[in-house]
């Protein structure tokens, strides 16, 4: 018998959000989603997670935008998108004829901003759940900088919160001192779920031009580099919330899907992987599949979290 799959990322929240499986792109690694549709199934993924979209269209950083790294990469794309009102136009009712969730990444310039832009998705067809961007490290206004402030978070959460019934999904950086904490505060402000983590501040260095690769310098380390942080963040952040926890961070293989899923991840994302590989999605929910099925476990659920430690009475 095949194992069963599904998962539920916002148990009791007004619009639900049951997966057929756990695994789905990480944001920005898989566009809108279109581009592979072209190559396989989109609708054999548990989820679909759209790249970052601002309030207002954006070109990006200047090039070059990413560096290759021992074990991984390097970018600083600066959230270049077509901004939300043509995502909502043109986005939209495309996803609206797939049979696969649609998340919707989002990246407000202030944590009210998060409120504008899930009220403008608030009802869209085709829209499944919200993932607040307050992590990513490539910005001047917004991104990580309201991910490492606390209160900031917490507002951006209220704020997306108070303006749709859809689930929110808040993305924390690893760049913070005390990201259970950060994920606690999300949680107290009502969001569904949290996604731990994005990408790992770095550096790479041209010696050629003496000067660093980027053009802002720092860049979001991801790939296989990241899986221990990521694990470890996924550990801890799961014993500290009651609400589900999404892992990503250098997932490749099916295998690393159960380790994250054994630190307490109900589901994870695959991104810098998808660059080397656009199956790898695809691969990852298969050799999930066959890690269980080859191991007798009836179900995906009965190893979430079964590497956390007994809570202490
Ligand atoms: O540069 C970027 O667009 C990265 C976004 C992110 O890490 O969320």
């Amino acid at each position: 018998m095949p194992p069963l799959l599904a998962v539920d990322l916002a148990p009791g929240a007004k619009n639900s959000l049951v997966l057929r499986n756990p695994v789905m792109p990480a944001s920005g690694t898989f566009s809108w989603g279109l581009e592979f549709a072209r190559h396989f199934d989109v609708n054999a993924l548990g989820a679909v997670v759209s790249k970052g979209v601002t309030m207002v269209a954006r070109q990006g950083n200047p090039q070059p935008r990413v560096a290759e790294t021992p074990a991984g990469m390097l970018n600083s794309i600066g959230l270049q998108n077509i901004g939300i009102k043509k995502c909502i136009s043109e986005m939209a009712p495309i996803w609206a004829r797939w049979d696969v969730p649609v998340i919707v990444n989002i990246a407000g310039d202030t944590p009210e901003e998060f409120g504008e832009m899930a009220r403008m998705l608030d009802g869209v067809p085709g829209v499944a759940a919200l993932e607040l961007n307050i992590s990513c490290p490539n910005v001047d206004i917004g991104g990580i900088e309201i991910g490492q402030n606390v209160e900031a978070a917490g507002r951006a959460v209220r704020s997306a919160v108070r303006n749709t019934d859809l689930p929110v999904i808040v993305k924390l950086t690893p760049n913070i001192t005390d990201p259970v904490g950060l994920a606690v505060a999300c949680e107290r402000e009502g969001a569904a779920a949290i996604c731990a983590i994005n990408t790992v501040l770095g550096l790479a260095i041209d010696t050629r031009r003496r000067a660093p690769v980027l053009p802002r310098a720092r860049g979001g380390l991801s790939g296989p580099a990241i899986k221990p942080i990521a694990l470890r963040i996924v550990y801890d952040v799961a014993r500290a919330v009651r609400i589900p926890v999404i892992g990503c961070g250098g997932i490749s293989s099916g295998e690393d899907a159960v380790e994250f899923l054994m630190a307490g991840a109900t589901a994870v994302q695959v991104g810098t992987a998808t660059f080397a590989n656009p199956r790898a999605p695809l691969d990852v929910l298969e050799g999930l599949a066959r890690w269980l099925e080859e191991r007798g476990i009836a179900d995906v659920n009965e190893i979430i979290g079964c590497a956390l430690p007994e809570p202490v009475a």
